[in-house]
């Protein structure tokens, strides 16, 4: 009745923004995103009658918000119910990474939650149910679920909302360099920056534009033309980003170090030094994709401006799974 589960948080080339049913995180358009091999959530779950209440403890955290619990109480009451199960349960769960900097905490802390729980009760699943079922805890969670390139089909109800993978890890050898400028917890939550996203008057523009950049990254991926899909994910992320600064009230999620990245990624690219890309989802933390050849001259390039907290070097990666190792 015990099992954990290993996730990672991923990062989307064509981003997730505003959601059609918040109820069931129907998102209002199909997402596209890398799984990342560094950064990683681990969560055991067991399910026992020695627990009278479900207890939920957070390794490694100064600040649990009561959102955060009721998020996971949320998802043992659905795989419970899935079972036909009165059991309480003991969670435990632990991240490698800070939250809130635009790293998908959520999306790895909530698909491993889902995973574990749905094996601590013996649940057979396949792996478009657990990412449906995923997504109704975490958005991000959807694809976290997946291996490598993943899609998440909008669709538009319960039952045909999820992910699936449509490149291998081992598909492209690309990286994405992490680069984290602040520990600070981002002030306005993902949740709240998708409610505001109809305000914003481009909103309709992005939607219709987004359609067109799915496909023409598909493409680029396919061909592992990396100066079109740059280009492409350099232009989505300032869609994304135009809409969150056009929303009422207007979302920035940059800070000065942010802004200090992306223009030097630019300068680079100019230069013919070095030829990578950017894309920031909500918060301040920049991801720089380059080729595999170039991550070691990036990094180093990367050392040079003041102020970058952390570096971490990323290859594509696999979704959640069942590990043996249980934290408690
Ligand atoms: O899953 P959420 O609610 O944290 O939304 C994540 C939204 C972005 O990270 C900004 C984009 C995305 O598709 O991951």
């Amino acid at each position: 009745m015990k099992a954990t589960a290993i996730a990672h948080p991923d990062i989307a080339f064509i981003k997730y923004w505003g959601k059609a049913d918040p109820k069931l995180r129907i998102p209002q358009n199909n997402s596209l995103s890398m799984i990342l091999s560094e950064p990683y959530s681990l969560c055991t779950v067991e399910f026992s009658n020695r627990y009278k209440k479900d207890e939920i403890v957070f390794l490694n955290e100064k600040e649990v918000k009561k959102e955060e619990l009721k998020r996971i109480s949320r998802v043992l009451d659905r795989v419970r119910k899935l079972a036909g199960s009165t059991l309480k349960a003991k969670v435990m769960t632990k991240n490698s990474f800070p939250k809130g900097v635009g790293l998908a905490s959520s999306g790895s802390g909530l698909s491993s939650v889902t995973l574990a729980s749905v094996k601590a009760l013996g649940i057979q699943m396949n792996q478009k149910d657990l990412s449906r079922l995923a997504r109704l805890a975490s958005g991000t969670a959807t694809r976290c679920v997946c291996d490598g390139f993943v899609e998440w089909i909008k669709g538009e109800d319960d039952k045909t909302s999820y992910a699936r993978q449509i490149f291998t890890p081992n598909y492209w050898e690309i990286r994405d360099v992490i680069a984290i400028v602040s520990a600070d917890m981002k002030k306005i939550k993902s949740t709240k920056g998708h409610s505001l996203a109809k305000t914003s008057p481009f909103y309709e523009i992005r939607l219709r534009e987004v359609e067109k950049r799915l496909k023409d990254i598909k493409m680029a991926i396919k061909e592992r033309n990396f100066s079109k899909f740059g280009h492409i994910i350099e232009e989505e992320c300032f869609s994304m980003h135009a809409i969150c600064l056009t929303s009422r009230p207007s979302i920035l999620y940059w800070n000065a170090l942010t802004v200090e990245i992306m223009r030097k990624i630019r300068l680079w690219r100019a230069n013919k030094e070095m030829e990578a890309f950017f894309t920031i989802d909500a918060g301040p933390t920049v991801h720089i994709i380059c080729e595999g050849k170039n991550s070691r001259k990036l990094v180093n390039k990367l050392k040079g401006i003041k102020g970058i907290q952390r570096l971490s070097v990323n290859k594509p990666a696999l979704g959640v799974r069942a590990i043996k190792k249980h934290l408690f």
